[in-house]
């Protein structure tokens, strides 16, 4: 079981005490190792490894983003290391994901892409820069390093991913993370998931009187939960 050694502390408990979300948080951080062994069948030995690879990347975002009070919104610290493990762990050629913002999810990729030695990443954003540190510009978090892996496209997903799709051809990970309405929700992974043929799709903040419809629509069964982080296998 990988727990992070912060959330193990008295004050860390006593927030837990206080808050039911911080709970459900804990909750999901113990249990996350074996939804991810569920979907992705790999080796735990494999999954804890890449969890705890994942918890230096989660900590030089959130030093990073302590300078400032506004962050907007992104990946939570529990979903940013399932998604680097995803990825390390399917080494996908093509991912895309929709809603970069400060760029915290497309860190995590873009990371286990280049430890995985291959891959790129495409991503949609509308730059409205409403959830996102305003100073700074889209993906300010994403190190210099790891751009060479990057295609940023500005405008709205429901123009560009389906261009990008019918460009690409195929897609083996989607990450939705832009507008999270139902309606948007199912256009991107509908649309998506028509271009992979084995692979993930994954789906932040999603209501859990939502996944029915996601699976019906897509005609998928096997998903795990992840707090409000959706991921499905196809
Ligand atoms: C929750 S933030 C993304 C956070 C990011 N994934 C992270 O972990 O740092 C949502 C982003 O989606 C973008 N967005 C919202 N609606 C969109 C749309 N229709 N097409 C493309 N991007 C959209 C917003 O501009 C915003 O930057």
């Amino acid at each position: 079981m990988i727990v992070p050694l912060e959330y193990l502390n008295k004050k860390y408990f006593k927030a837990m005490i206080k808050n039911p979300y911080q709970i459900r948080f804990f909750i999901d951080l113990v249990q996350r190792e074996q939804k991810l062994y569920r979907i992705l069948e790999a080796s735990t030995k494999e999954i804890k490894y890449n969890l705890s690879k994942a918890e230096e990347i989660r900590r030089e975002i959130y030093e990073k983003m302590k300078n400032y009070s506004y962050h907007g919104a992104m990946v939570s610290p529990l979903e940013g290391p399932i998604i680097y493990c995803i990825v390390r762990i399917l080494k996908p050629e093509i991912v895309i994901e929709t809603g970069v913002a400060n760029g915290a999810s497309s860190t995590f990729i873009l990371n286990a892409l280049e430890e995985n030695n291959k891959g790129r990443l495409y991503s949609i954003d509308l730059l409205s820069k409403e959830l996102q540190v305003k100073e700074k510009e889209i993906g300010w978090l994403i190190p210099k390093e790891l751009r060479h892996r990057w295609n940023l496209h500005l405008g709205d997903s429901k123009e560009l991913l389906p261009k990008f799709l019918q460009q690409l051809g195929y897609v083996d990970i989607f990450l939705h993370d832009s507008l999270h309405t139902l309606e948007h929700v199912l256009f991107e992974l509908r649309i998506a998931s028509a271009y992979i043929k084995s692979g993930i799709l994954i789906a932040d903040d999603v209501h859990p009187s939502w996944i029915n419809k996601i699976c019906n629509a897509l005609n998928i069964e096997k998903h795990e939960l992840f707090n409000d982080l959706l991921v499905l296998k196809k």
